[in-house]
């Protein structure tokens, strides 16, 4: 087992999660990945790799995973609340479970392990946690309207979380904001212009 960092991401086993565990493996890190299925990343398994079939919407399984976690590996020091979900569609035509469900996922997962990690991280006096937001939790966009709700709701979640916490933990919301505003800058160029504009 090396001496790296050991990094705790959700949604491991795919998209923008497998690329941040990838990296992290790469550079000789340990990474606890969680997906509810990671069979995609046994091509991955190693001493390193701890990938734990966990549903981030299922709280107490989430406060399990971390106790298995720092068994395991001893510390968290990086922790991407990543896991996410993007259900389209017409506000007005929502149905509920579909409505619950991009909450349960994109807000609730994040909440959960958020509450889990932070008093390992405070009794570690170092750790960091990153919240992977969207440009959608900027602004509301036609069909993805639910999805921005959850990243509105994580994005204030974070912000006061980060208020919260700021007597003992650092956090650099400022970064996160900069970096969110340029990406919907950059959007707002690219939105398509009408015929012959
Ligand atoms: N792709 C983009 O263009 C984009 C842009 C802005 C922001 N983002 C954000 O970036 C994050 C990752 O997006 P992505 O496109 O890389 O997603 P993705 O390719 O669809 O992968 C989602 C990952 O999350 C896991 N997951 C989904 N629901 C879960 C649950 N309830 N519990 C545990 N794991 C769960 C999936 O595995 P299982 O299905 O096996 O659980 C999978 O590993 C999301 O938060 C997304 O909102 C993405």
């Amino acid at each position: 087992m090396t001496a790296g960092r050991v990094w705790f991401v959700t949604g491991a086993s795919r998209g923008l999660g497998r690329a941040f565990t990838e990296a992290a493996l790469g550079v000789g890190d340990r990474v606890v990945g969680l997906a509810r299925d990671v069979e995609p990343l046994a091509g991955l398994a190693g001493d390193r790799l701890l990938a734990l079939p966990v549903d981030v919407t299922d709280r107490d399984a989430v406060f399990a995973a971390v106790e298995v976690a720092v068994e395991q590996f001893g510390r968290l020091d990086i922790v991407v609340n990543n896991a996410g979900t993007l259900h389209m569609g017409m506000i007005e035509e929502f149905g509920e479970a579909e409505a619950r469900a991009q909450m349960e996922t994109d807000f609730f997962g994040a909440l959960w392990v958020s509450q889990a990690v932070l008093p390992r991280l405070r009794e570690q006096g170092s750790g960091h946690l990153v919240q992977v937001s969207s440009i959608g939790g900027l602004g509301g966009h036609p069909m993805t309207g639910m999805y921005s709700a959850s990243k509105f709701a994580l994005e204030g979640m974070s912000e006061a979380l980060a208020m919260e916490a700021a007597h003992d933990l650092a956090f650099d919301l400022s970064r996160r904001r900069m970096a969110t505003c340029e990406a919907w800058e950059a959007a707002e160029h690219a939105v398509p212009q009408p015929p012959g504009s």
